[in-house]
Parts: structure tokens; C-alpha cells; sequence
């Protein structure tokens, strides 16, 4: 629908790592994606091994919807933390002051430095299913440009012949 109303070049966002996703977005009518989660698990991205490592532990289910209650959903990596943040807020009384300490910046700052993911919350969406390995961007931005190609010549190729 976007694609209709907007007449300025888009690009599609959440949920993307891979050239699948990349040729889907596409079809859809951007020009392109943008990767959140997927570019903190490569080599140079300045966080902390453990969180890179979470990512490819974690399945598409490895997150947490918080904030809902005070109008700014978010969605953020499952740890015990997050946990505690879905807790609190189910609390029909709950105020952002209840949590406020769980989700404060400098607590997610020092769990992206020291890798102790018990100390706050972290960004990261659904395609951590999607997210195996710990690759260079330029490795992963190959990658993905690779399988779009196949997708496009092999996939798409043989529907047209
Ligand atoms: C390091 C990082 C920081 C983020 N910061 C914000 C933020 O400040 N506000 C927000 O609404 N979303 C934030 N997000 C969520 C992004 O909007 C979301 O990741 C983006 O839509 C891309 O989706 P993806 O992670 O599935 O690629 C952040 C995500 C990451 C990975």
C-alpha cells in the first residue's frame, strides 16, 4: 500500500537478513532494506562476543514486546530483564516508573559492553531465525546479494521460460 501512496524512493525495514527477503522487499516495491539486528551480528559490529552470540542462539522466538502499555511498543531480545519488563507492565496499575530502571539506557549500554545479559535490554527482532553465523559485512552483504541474484535468475527465470 505504501507503494502506491509514496512517491519517494522506500526502503523496507524489519525482519530482513537474507536474499529471500532482500528479492520480497522488492517485489513489494522498495528499493532496498534495511537490517537492524542482522548488521549486529557481524564481525564489526562494537558490541560485546555474548550478544552476537545470543543473536545465533536465539530463534525467531527470542523476543519480548514491551512498552505496549505506554504507547511506544518495542521489541527487544527475551533475557530476564525483558521478562521482568512483561511482568511488571501486565500490572493494570503499572506506571513507566515501575520499569524505568529495567530499561534505562545506561543498563543497555553496559550489557552491548560487557556481555552480561542480565543487566538490561537489548535490540532484536524476529529474524534472529534467521541469523546462523557471525560473518564480515561485506561477507554477508555478498551473500545476500548472491542468493537474491539465484532467486531472480533461477527462480524467476524459470517461471518466465
Ligand atoms: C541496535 C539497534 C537499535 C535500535 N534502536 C531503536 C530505537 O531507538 N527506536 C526504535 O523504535 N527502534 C529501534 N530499533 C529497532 C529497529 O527499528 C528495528 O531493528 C528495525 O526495524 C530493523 O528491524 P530488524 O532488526 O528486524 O532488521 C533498534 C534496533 C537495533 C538493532
Amino acid at each position: 500500500m505504501a507503494a502506491d501512496k509514496v512517491k519517494i524512493p522506500m526502503l523496507a525495514s524489519g525482519g530482513f537478513g537474507d536474499g529471500r527477503g532482500l528479492v520480497a522487499a522488492l517485489s513489494l516495491g522498495a528499493e532496498g532494506v534495511n537490517m537492524g539486528t542482522r548488521f549486529c551480528a557481524t564481525k564489526e559490529a562494537p558490541i560485546h562476543e555474548n550478544v552476537k552470540a545470543k543473536y545465533v542462539e536465539n530463534d525467531e522466538r527470542g523476543t519480548n514486546l514491551i512498552f505496549r502499555k505506554f504507547h511506544n511498543t518495542a521489541r527487544v531480545g527475551k533475557n530476564e530483564v525483558s521478562d521482568e519488563v512483561v511482568r511488571l507492565s501486565a500490572n493494570p496499575d503499572a506506571v513507566f516508573e515501575d520499569i524505568r530502571h529495567l530499561v534505562a539506557g545506561a543498563a543497555g549500554r553496559e550489557v552491548l559492553e560487557s556481555g552480561d545479559l542480565s543487566k538490561g535490554i537489548f535490540w532484536a527482532g524476529m529474524v534472529q531465525g534467521l541469523i546462523h553465523d557471525i560473518p564480515t559485512c561485506q561477507e554477508l552483504i555478498d551473500r545476500i546479494i548472491a542468493d537474491a541474484e539465484a532467486i531472480v535468475k533461477n527462480r524467476f527465470g524459470a517461471m518466465l521460460a
